[in-house]
């Protein structure tokens, strides 16, 4: 059986996919660059095996591939220097020369290169800004790679940056330029396409983009309706930075700047029905999404 490496076992996708694969019976390897996250990893997960990683220490990461045939990669916003820890998982993977197959998460709209950002863009290190310089890297290595695109939203920004403010004051608050006619793609179907990908043929996926998007596009006015429906009560848009301000702390600024590439860039995304034809059945609506994790709003 194959065993497989997640690196960012402990983060959202990273630990959903780890659940959808013990779900299917795979021989895992779950990494945290911490021991209180290996730790985490050990008794949230007890039938897989854990690692402490970290992917700046390039000997780390070759320990945690020996033996292994197949990796997830997820690296988080606005800390990852994938100019090193790219190459480092790059020169890994050789090393071991086992790894038939790597799937990297990505996020970057049709035909965005490094060329086409701002240096102060890269600098959020934040979505694109981060792909843009992986994806190229991977690709020049010869290794076998599968990319999941979500160039959208994932839908647990919903419980991240908007739940508490619906829950307490019914207000829908975000600063209204960060407003877009988005595409939302739930964790759930990201973490499914990945464990369906992970435990398929190699050959079935090696050297293929899945580009996930969604069929519907909505701005916040559309999803403060649309809460206001499933909630029975009326919700309203309110351009207020302050919630997103607490939210995300010293990250606030890199996410504005980021925010003036991003509301304008994925306009130009086509929908595609890869979510349902790779899991075999319809994707998660944001609907569905309100109503699965309707305490988080109510
Ligand atoms: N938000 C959106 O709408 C959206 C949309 C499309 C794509 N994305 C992409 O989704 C990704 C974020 O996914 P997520 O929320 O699942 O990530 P996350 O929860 O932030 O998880 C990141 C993982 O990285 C690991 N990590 C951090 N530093 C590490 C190190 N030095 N060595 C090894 N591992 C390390 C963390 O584990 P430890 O700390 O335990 O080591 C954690 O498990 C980003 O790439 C983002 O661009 C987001």
């Amino acid at each position: 059986m194959d065993r497989i490496l997640i690196l960012g076992a402990t983060g959202n996708i990273g630990g959903l996919t780890s659940e959808r694969l013990a779900g299917r019976g795979a021989a895992l390897r779950l990494a945290s660059s911490r021991e209180a996250g290996r730790a985490a990893l050990a008794e949230r997960f007890p039938d897989a095996e854990t690692v402490q990683a970290d992917w700046y220490d390039e000997a780390s990461l070759e320990a945690a591939m020996q033996g292994v045939n197949r990796v997830f990669v997820v690296t988080p916003d606005f800390m990852t220097d994938e100019r090193v820890v790219t190459p480092n998982i790059i020169n890994a993977a050789k090393a071991v020369g086992s790894i038939n197959q790597i799937v990297r998460l990505i996020a970057i709209p049709p035909g965005l290169t490094e060329a086409g950002l701002s240096q102060a863009f890269l600098d959020t290190r934040c979505g694109a800004n981060l792909h843009v310089i992986a994806k190229p890297l991977f690709d020049a290595s010869g290794l076998p790679m599968t990319y999941i695109n979500v160039p959208g939203w994932i839908m647990f920004n919903l419980p991240w940056f908007l739940a508490p403010e619906v829950k307490a004051n019914r207000r829908l608050a975000m600063p209204a330029v960060t407003d877009a006619d988005r595409m939302w793609i739930s964790e759930g179907d990201i973490a499914d396409v990945a464990a369906t990908i992970l435990t398929a043929p190699i050959a079935d996926h090696v050297g293929k983009e899945h580009v996930l998007t969604a069929p519907a596009r909505y701005d916040y006015h559309a999803i403060a309706r649309m809460l206001g429906e499933e909630l029975g009560d009326e919700v309203a848009f309110a351009d207020d930075d302050g919630p997103l301000r607490e939210t995300m702390g010293e990250a606030f600024d890199a996410l504005m700047i980021y925010f003036q590439h991003e509301t304008r860039a994925y306009g130009g995304v086509v929908h595609g029905e890869t979510v349902a034809e790779l899991l075999g059945r319809p994707q998660e609506t944001v609907r569905d999404y309100i109503n699965a994790n309707r305490e988080l709003f109510a």
